[in-house]
């Protein structure tokens, strides 16, 4: 694939991210004075939806990292990859995540006042996520200038921390163990 054409794809990947964020910003609104009592559970829908994307791609991502890792570098494979991985960071990724992090902190200050010691540990363990989510999007620019050296085995390692800490997550958020 050319440079060009490369740019033209993530420039309609990047335009559908920013369509799809303002017709979600406009429903928001719209929900929130049109139902202000329900507005809670819309949000709480909402956000699980966010969540559910992020992890979908944090899950997808260093997947597509192991295969990567074994491609040779400059070859048609190796090319796709990065199409991949750059399409999945900016058009899914990045997007759910901001979408999870502005409904998560106002279900908890709503509903919470931010308080809670599971809340606490919630908000701590999505940090963690956050900087893996940062560490994978380095990844994804290291790749695309044929930088990576880390073997297939470290991304299959690093592809177990998003599900262990979604596991904790939910365990913290759905049981409230503390
Ligand atoms: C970005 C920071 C986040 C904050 C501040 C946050 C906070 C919250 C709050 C306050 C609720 C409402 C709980 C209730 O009404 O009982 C909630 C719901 C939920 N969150 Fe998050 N959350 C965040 C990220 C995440 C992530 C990353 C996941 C999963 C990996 C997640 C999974 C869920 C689930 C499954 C629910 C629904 C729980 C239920 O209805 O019982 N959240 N979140």
């Amino acid at each position: 694939m050319t440079g060009t054409s490369n740019e033209n794809s993530t420039g309609q990947a990047m335009m559908r991210m920013t369509i799809g964020i303002a017709v979600l910003a406009v429903l928001t609104a719209l929900l929130f004075f049109v139902a202000p009592d329900s507005f809670y559970p819309w949000a709480k829908a909402i956000h699980v939806i966010a969540v559910i994307s992020w992890m979908a791609g944090m899950l997808y991502l260093p997947r597509l990292f192991v295969y990567h890792a074994d491609a040779t570098k400059g070859s048609v494979q190796s090319e796709t990859f990065k199409v991949m991985e750059r399409r999945l960071l900016r058009a899914i990724i990045n997007p759910a995540m901001i979408v999870t992090w502005v409904f998560g902190l106002w279900l908890a200050w709503k509903g919470f006042g931010f308080q809670g010691g599971w809340l606490h540990a919630k908000i701590a363990a999505v940090l963690l996520l956050s900087g893996l989510h940062g560490y994978l999007a380095g990844t994804v620019r290291k790749f695309a200038e044929d930088k990576n050296e880390k073997p297939a085995k470290h991304w299959r390692i690093v592809n177990e921390i998003p599900t262990l800490l979604m596991i904790v997550i939910v365990i913290l958020v759905v049981v409230k163990p503390f």
